[in-house]
């Protein structure tokens, strides 16, 4: 079974990522993988320490001339920062008193971890809870692109909205007349006016965006790419921005929702047979478990609880009877059954169904604040305290959409290996090519 390890502090030398029972054969470009490490670091309203990091990936097993060798992968991801804070994260030397951390940050490790493992020094839970381990996440999940995109598997991700701002946002307030048909509020005056999180009237284009997005279409992807913030309404861009501008000021952070999408995955990858082997239970545990994450949904997700089953359900439809719509030449022979909806999401029964496995994740703010809102407590005093810090960032969602991106990527790739499983490229070509026969034929 593919696995995925990772060690490493946030302050310390570096990161260290071991990949298990990866196949033979699999090219690896270094650019395709420090591109999505630089994505990782990239986006409005990050930290100053994303200033310091150039996210480089250094091989130490498993790749040699270039291709996976089938022994386990290991690879460095170097903490520049480490230079500065060599003393604090010395491994033989005692902590002086006066740099140890008491005081826990509601939202983070802090509090539940110092505890549980008995640590006088909040640092030492916060060095590795940090989402500087999810630089490890992002270059696993590119290796992992790197064997998918040799049977035309793509990923793409986008942020649609940050603090109530974008795509498909809605009136927190208002949840009971949400129109998820169109993808959007009423207000409460009645009047009609389609509204976002803020109050703001939605647009056309928002209108189009809550309605389903292809993230692969070109022009969405354009915008994608020149984007700041990652997101695929150039529009919205401007008030985010000024929203993040404002955050600043006031010292307070912000969240957002992400969607992620895959596309070309074939039918079959995940089983109905038991719980544990559904590939949407996978699916949501590797998002979650990306830090700073609170929801995750599959297609139409929370939608679906306010939809009829004539409306929800995606009917099926075969290319030899009726054509495809919206398919590439390429993807044509390798589609024969194809819907007009996809409010699963590309799953049903725990299993792919050969459309877009569409997910949706909701980051919460980032919980270290930078002025003084937050009340906590002193571990070691047990005085009523003030958390703060001063360097962090106001909004990582833009680098978090690459990340949950990323976990797409490993669980993907995990489950195309159990099903067209092989020691090589060759051999897991050969299963794959005699398993799209027999859905395409012929049988
Ligand atoms: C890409 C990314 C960057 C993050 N940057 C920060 C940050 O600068 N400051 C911070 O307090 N939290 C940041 N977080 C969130 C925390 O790591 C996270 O909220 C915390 O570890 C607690 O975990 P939980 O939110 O999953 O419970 C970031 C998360 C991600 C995914």
């Amino acid at each position: 079974m593919l696995r995925l390890m990772t060690a490493g502090e946030s302050h310390g030398k570096g990161l260290v990522t071991i990949i298990d029972n990866f196949p033979s054969g699999v090219k690896i470009d270094e650019n395709f993988i420090n591109e999505k490490l630089s994505l990782r670091q990239s986006g409005y309203g990050r930290g100053a320490r994303q200033k310091i990091e150039t996210d480089k990936i250094e091989f130490i097993s498993g790749v040699r001339g270039g291709f996976t060798t089938g022994s386990p992968i290991s690879f460095f991801i170097k903490n520049r920062d480490y230079e500065n804070w060599k003393d604090r994260m010395d491994v033989c030397k005692p902590v002086p008193e006066d740099i140890k951390i008491h005081i826990p940050r509601p939202g983070h490790a802090d509090f539940a971890g110092s505890i549980k493992y008995n640590l006088d020094d909040i640092r030492n839970v916060l060095e590795r809870s940090s989402a500087r381990e999810t630089a490890s996440r992002v270059a696993a999940g590119a290796i992992c692109e790197l064997l998918l995109t040799e049977f035309g598997i793509r990923f793409s991700s986008a942020v649609l909205s940050i603090g109530g701002i974008g795509a498909g946002a809605y009136d927190k307030d208002d949840v009971n007349r949400i129109d998820y048909r169109n993808g959007c509020a009423y207000d409460n005056n009645g009047a009609g006016r389609r509204i976002d999180f803020s109050g703001r009237t939605i647009s056309d284009a928002d209108d189009a965006a809550a309605l389903s997005i292809d993230l692969f279409d070109d022009e969405i992807l354009l915008n994608i790419r020149n984007s700041d913030l990652r997101m695929p309404f150039p529009e919205q861009e401007q008030k985010v921005k000024t929203f993040i501008d404002e955050l600043k000021k006031e010292g307070d952070t912000v969240g957002g929702i992400i969607l992620v999408q895959v596309k070309n995955v074939p039918i079959g990858l995940g089983s109905f047979t038991q719980w544990d082997e559904k590939l949407d239970a996978h699916i949501a545990m590797s998002i979650m478990s990306i830090q700073a994450m609170k929801s995750v949904e599959i297609g139409a997700g929370i939608r679906a609880g306010y939809m009829r089953g004539s409306d929800f359900q995606d009917s099926i439809y075969c290319s030899s009877s009726t054509g495809i719509k919206n398919c590439s030449d390429e993807e044509i022979t390798r589609k024969k059954y194809y819907r007009k909806t996809d409010n699963a999401g590309g799953i049903e029964g725990g299993m792919s169904n050969g459309e877009i496995i569409s997910v949706k994740c909701a980051m919460k703010p980032i919980p270290t604040l930078m002025k003084p809102y937050l009340d906590t407590v002193n571990l070691l005093t047990c005085e009523q305290e003030k958390a703060f810090l001063e360097r962090s960032d106001i909004c990582a969602v833009p680098a978090a959409s690459t990340v949950c991106e990323s976990a797409l990527a490993f669980t993907i790739c995990l489950f195309f290996l159990e099903k067209f499983g092989g020691d090589s490229i060759a051999e897991i070509k050969r299963n794959y090519e005699g398993y799209i026969g027999q859905v395409f034929n012929e049988k």
